[in-house]
């Protein structure tokens, strides 16, 4: 496996192949990114993951400079994992000039949800992944369904801009206990992590009651109100329809989500049902 630090590098690299397959993470890799790594293997001639902690996608109070950075046991796990090619630039290889051209999401799917609680969040995370997917140059891209609406957007923003790239959704891994694996869970104590399963139990309840004819508004507000209850601080949990994140009208495929503080810990996660 190679582990390379700048574009010059990454594109000598990659001069040979036809079919890059590519996996963005922001590292402190876990078993649900080698999962990605994986389908990521099945489906290119060469596999790309990149480790990229990306600054213009949290805002000031968030954890950027806490953010876990580890980067030989990333590689390590990259390597047993089968993956050819890490490509972990620094913030002046990759941002040279302050990053003032921006890839902006349409409200209606960048300002709803994630993006209503972390203003800003999904124009960070469209622009660090189109200047990713221009350095790698990928055939595929390989994102989890844990970050359901980044999904949606990145898989927008391949649809308008005419990206010549495959984007494949990998299924969310979990813990045997059912918590949604993320790199944010090292943040919580023992006894947070016991409680932290508690979020897909909510979404899974509220799924349960939309399913058996409850209205939408009131299944949202008790799982808000039940999660709060444990000690909680919710942002939101929602029902909508997964091909847009709308409102559902009745029918169609739909997703729970949600988001909530445990601590100082903000989880998310989502059902599809
Ligand atoms: O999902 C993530 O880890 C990040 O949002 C991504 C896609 C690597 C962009 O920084």
């Amino acid at each position: 496996m190679h582990l390379v630090h700048t574009l010059a590098e990454l594109r000598e690299l990659l001069a040979p192949f036809r079919k890059p397959a590519f996996v963005p993470t922001m590292g402190n890799l876990h078993a649900g990114h080698i999962a990605l790594v994986s389908q990521a293997i099945a489906r290119g001639d060469v596999t790309v993951a990149s480790i990229f902690v990306n600054r213009l996608q949290f805002l000031p109070h968030e954890d950027f400079d806490t953010y876990p950075r580890t980067l030989q046991a990333d590689c390590a796990q990259l390597e047993a994992a089968g993956c050819d090619i890490v490509f972990a630039p620094s913030e002046r290889e990759l941002y040279p000039q302050p990053q003032t051209f921006k890839v902006h999401p349409p409200a209606a799917i960048g300002d709803i949800l994630e993006g209503q609680f972390r203003p800003g969040f999904f124009i960070g995370v469209s622009t660090v992944v189109m200047k990713l997917f221009t350095c790698v140059q990928p055939r595929v891209a390989v994102f989890g369904k844990k970050d359901y609406q980044q999904l949606m957007v990145i898989r927008e923003m391949v649809r308008q801009f005419a990206l010549p790239i495959e984007i494949v959704a990998a299924e969310t891994r979990r813990a045997d206990d059912g918590l949604a694996l993320s790199s944010r869970n090292g943040y919580l104590s023992p006894a947070q992590r016991q409680e932290a399963v508690q979020l897909s139990h909510a979404l899974r309840r509220m799924a349960g009651q939309v399913q058996a004819g409850v209205a939408v508004a009131a299944a949202e507000a008790e799982a808000m109100e039940a999660l709060a209850q444990r000690g909680w601080q919710p942002d939101y949990l929602a029902v909508r329809r997964r091909s847009d994140l709308q409102a559902p009208a009745g029918g169609e495929p739909m997703v729970a989500l949600g988001a909530a503080k445990l601590g100082a810990t903000r989880l998310i996660d989502n059902i599809e049902f």
